[in-house]
């Protein structure tokens, strides 16, 4: 039987003045996640450290503004496509698209109005949490109505399974990820450049000067080799082109077949093991955050989290050399991540 309890409680308002909920899923010794229903966000990951002290170790927002303003998207559900589209411009069965310019030259996490800023409807089903939207045909520019559903669910022993489910009208692009910026310090800490990341990942993908992808590359001797446990702030001030492009890291890692990220704080213990169907995991190090206004009041700033967005490749659609992001109508998307928490 599932142990683990979810409650609600009414929440900032949302886009359009539409109201919210904040849902916490807590399972029986006390540890819980917190998502509310404005972005199909994480708001709190709550566990324990190595001394049993609950930890809150994600970042987010104390106001509506916040979530509906901030290019952060803090713990946010991202969509229709995650990551950036070069130049906002694609072409799918012959035809041409476009999107809006939203970041830079590009189009970046779906658009304007895009997932994170709506208000999705949530429901409590016998597998957890689940956050249902439709998105119509055309919609920031992309075709076929989509219908998505996102269900979080939290274990017993710290699991957080985000599973992802998306149809669609007419053939479309789909890569759903989750934005969540971790801190292993504890989310007021403000500094994630002590904790150690580990990514299965021997190659990641560069950018040009546009954070547009460009290829892949091998990892080994440069400052993307995370194969072994690494302080994330040991080689990112390091004099490398592409961190310099980035200001940090804000790269693609393309997943062994274990698709397994591990990241640890020696000061709390916590250790957060990732695991993956998607083939890529997205590190970013919040090379450009500043809230002032973050949860409980207090700021965040540079370094303040990393970010393991798992996805398919971005800007696939203009790489036919990497597996497709196409959905075709009749097929079901179905990808999952798995956060799990433990302490030593
Ligand atoms: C992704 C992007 C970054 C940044 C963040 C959100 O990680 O790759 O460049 O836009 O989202 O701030």
């Amino acid at each position: 039987m599932n142990k683990v309890r979810i409650t609600s409680r009414p929440f900032l308002k949302g886009l359009d003045g539409s109201p919210t909920f904040l849902y916490r899923l807590t399972n029986s010794s006390g540890a819980y996640v917190e998502i509310t229903s404005l972005g199909a966000s994480i708001v709190s990951i709550v566990v324990p450290d190595r001394n049993g002290k609950l930890t809150d170790v994600a970042l987010s927002y104390a106001t509506s503004d916040g979530f509906l303003n901030s290019d952060c998207y803090f713990g946010a559900s991202v969509g229709r496509v995650a990551g950036r589209i070069a130049h906002g411009k694609f072409t799918l069965n012959d035809k041409e698209y476009s999107l809006a310019i939203n970041n830079g030259v590009n189009a970046l996490h779906g658009g304007i109005r895009s997932f994170s800023r709506r208000t999705w409807n949530a429901s409590i089903t016998p597998s957890g949490l689940k956050m249902s939207l439709v998105s119509p045909d055309g919609e920031e520019g992309y075709p076929g109505t989509l219908k998505v559903s996102i269900t979080f669910s939290f274990s017993e022993d710290n699991a957080l399974l985000i599973d992802y489910k998306a149809i669609t009208s007419e053939d479309t692009l789909v890569n759903l990820t989750n934005h969540t910026y971790f801190s292993l310090s504890g989310e007021e800490s403000n500094s994630i450049l002590d904790n150690e990341l580990q990514i299965e990942a021997s190659r990641y993908i560069e950018v040009d000067k546009d954070m547009v992808p460009t290829v892949s590359k091998s990892v080994i001797g440069t400052p993307f080799d995370f194969t072994h446990f690494k302080e994330i702030g040991r080689d990112i001030f390091e004099n490398n082109a592409q961190l310099n492009i980035a200001h940090g890291y804000d790269h693609s890692f393309i997943l062994n077949e274990s698709k397994t990220a591990y990241a640890y704080s020696k000061k709390t213990g916590i250790m957060l093991t990732c695991k993956t169907t998607y083939p890529i995991l997205h590190l970013y190090t919040s090379n450009f955050v500043n809230v002032p206004l973050g949860k409980h009041h207090h700021a965040y700033s540079l370094y303040s989290g990393f970010c393991l967005e798992t996805q398919l490749y971005n800007d696939a659609i203009n790489h036919p050399e990497w597996p497709s992001v196409v959905l075709r109508k009749g097929e079901l998307y179905h990808h999952q991540t798995l956060f799990k928490f433990s302490a030593k």
